[in-house]
């Protein structure tokens, strides 16, 4: 039995328990979300003791350099000591700027922040609403300084997501955590054979990445293959295609995955994406495979690029994570 303390409570640690393990079993209020230290809901401040080795596994180097420790991933040493994160702490305000339907059920939202983040492409923020509710999404094309951009998939049942695409209004105040996330281009890629895969919303980090990339000086090809169900789903096809015709690195391909459609414009196929991909390249070390959209999808697709031959550090998972992020009540 391990014992920690969090604002100068004792709590109970059985071996193999994580500190957000042992809370809720205390019956102790925390947010929590994911458990696999993705969505750093969960987050405490570490004050005193010997950290844990890998207990800031994952977080960025201001996080790590605060002290900050993700409670799922951490198993306690004893006498180790924690407190608890005010929303202060890791959240700022922002106001809804702008909405922007990209199509039936996609919109783009443009936030306006009380100070400017250092986002990249691949990053996500969590927004957090007035009763709580809180949910994850990547940055978008647009976003910089003090302004980000997210593009929201309006989903059946989805309360944040339901509430961004028919009922907040200009002007709406929301809190935002982030950028966090490290799947981000980075320089030394340049030289790589970029395949990003993206569905859903996804295609906002994956066109932001291929921006971040081109603007970066990235020489090698960029392939973007973009999944979605039908050609109604199917947006900012047009700008990829001018973008396409634009950076001759560039290469652009949608799929489909229901045949049904009549006439497909052009660059539509009717594929699964990674699939579609993996018929397209030969996949070695000088290629890098970034994955965007949800949690199935990039897993799925991340087994699939190992099988196929892509060196595991060469693939690059941004996965949402859609869950309530509220503090749960416990029994
Ligand atoms: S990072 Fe700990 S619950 Fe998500």
């Amino acid at each position: 039995m391990t014992q920690f303390f969090l604002d100068g409570q004792a709590f109970d640690s059985l071996e193999d328990e994580s500190v957000l393990d042992s809370l809720i079993k205390a019956g102790h209020k925390l947010n929590f979300s994911c458990k696999k230290g993705v969505c750093k809901t969960c987050l405490v401040q570490h004050v005193g003791g010997q950290l844990p080795v890998g207990a800031q596994r994952g977080l960025d180097q201001a996080l790590k350099e605060q002290g900050y420790v993700c409670s799922c991933l951490c198993k306690p040493t004893d006498g180790l000591k924690f407190k608890s994160v005010m929303t202060q702490d890791l959240f700022i305000s922002a106001s809804l700027l702008s909405k922007k339907y990209l199509s039936e059920s996609v919109v783009e939202v443009t936030l306006n922040l009380s100070k400017p983040i250092n986002g990249r492409a691949g990053q996500y923020v969590n927004l957090r609403r007035f009763d709580g509710l809180t949910r994850s999404y990547s940055l978008a094309p647009g976003s910089h300084g003090r302004q980000a951009v997210v593009h929201v998939r309006r989903k059946y049942n989805g309360q944040f997501s339901d509430w961004l695409f028919h009922r907040a209004g200009n002007g709406e105040q929301l809190l935002l955590q982030g950028p966090l996330g490290a799947a981000y281009y980075q320089q030394g890629y340049s030289a790589d054979t970029l395949v990003i895969v993206a569905c859903g919303t996804g295609l906002g980090a994956a066109y932001y990445i291929a921006q971040e990339a081109i603007e970066l000086g990235h020489q090698g090809d960029i392939f973007l293959y973009y999944g979605t169900n039908d050609i109604a789903e199917l947006y900012q096809h047009s700008q990829l295609m001018q973008a396409s015709l634009r950076h001759r690195q560039l290469h652009y391909l949608a799929c489909i995955t229901k045949t049904s459609q009549g006439n497909l414009p052009g660059k539509v196929v009717v594929a699964d994406p990674f699939d579609e991909a993996a018929k397209n390249h030969q996949f070695d070390r000088q290629h890098r495979v970034v994955l965007c959209g949800e949690p199935s999808f990039v897993n799925a697709s991340r087994k699939a690029a190992f099988l196929n031959g892509v060196p595991i550090d060469r693939v690059h998972a941004i996965a949402f994570e859609y869950k309530d992020l509220r503090a749960r009540e416990r029994a």
